[in-house]
């Protein structure tokens, strides 16, 4: 579904991605971990087209999209639930779910099906439909993050440190919803310094160092690696 072939990608002079490769294939959880500053976000932001990659190949359902307009990305099937949430605090949660579906508001019927489904996935948000988003706690403003990314109805959803701030209990009901959501159909690259828990619910993963793409495999076998294990699982 997914392929970045020797993307490279720069912030003026520095270089933040060195010919990363990789492969998402349709119904996958495909997990991309690393340190700080390995250049995650960097690769997720190369994808969206919100950063430039003047070297290498994105292609998505066989169509290279590299260097393609933002919006234009989002209409093919890919969305982006950004690191720190990034709701809209000002707005309620109903107005964030709307903002979600903005880019299918040429079917407007669909709306309260889709609505259906964030709610069943996340009861809380139709509790608080009315409450403002900013309001919401940290873990239930990532529930409306995810909610808001799924109301486009992607194919394919990129995910940015989901678990990030969340407590223990936050943080497994939210990768169980991650799992759900793949059930449902949903194709999902997650990026996670939360190492263990990617490596647990996705199918395969890939490690990125100082933006290269150093380890890759299917996550069990990652986190049966002495190198994963050491660097990143702390055992
Ligand atoms: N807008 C920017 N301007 C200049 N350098 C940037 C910019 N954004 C990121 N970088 C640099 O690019 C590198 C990769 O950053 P990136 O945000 O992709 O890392 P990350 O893996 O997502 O880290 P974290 O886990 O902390 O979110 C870092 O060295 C960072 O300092
Ligand atoms: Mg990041």
């Amino acid at each position: 579904m997914l392929r970045l072939e020797k993307v490279n990608a720069f912030y003026g002079h520095i270089q933040a991605l060195h010919e990363v490769s990789l492969e998402v294939a349709e119904g996958e959880i495909v997990c991309l971990i690393g340190a700080n500053g390995a250049g995650k976000t960097t690769t997720l932001m190369s994808i969206m087209g919100v950063v430039s990659t003047p070297q290498g190949k994105i292609l998505f359902e066989g169509e290279d999209i590299t260097g393609r307009p933002t919006p234009s990305i989002v209409h093919k099937g890919i969305s982006c639930v950004p690191e720190g949430r990034r709701i809209f605090p000002q707005l309620t949660v109903m107005e964030n779910l709307d903002m979600g579906f903005y880019p299918r508001r040429d079917r407007p019927a669909e709306f309260e099906e889709d609505l259906e489904r964030v709610f069943r996935l996340f009861p809380v948000l139709e509790e608080r439909k009315d409450q403002l988003g900013g309001t919401l706690s940290g873990g239930q403003q990532q529930m409306l993050a995810l909610a808001r990314g799924l109301m486009a109805r992607p194919k394919l959803l990129l995910l940015d440190e989901p678990s990030l701030g969340l407590a223990p209990l936050l943080v497994e009901q939210v990768m169980e919803s991650i799992v759900e959501i793949n059930k449902q159909g949903t194709t999902v690259l997650l990026v996670e310094q939360n190492a263990l828990m990617a490596l647990e619910i996705s199918h395969r993963g890939y490690v990125l160092e100082t933006g290269t793409i150093t380890i890759s495999g299917e996550s069990g076998k990652l986190m049966a690696d002495a190198q994963v294990r050491s660097s990143y699982l702390g055992t």
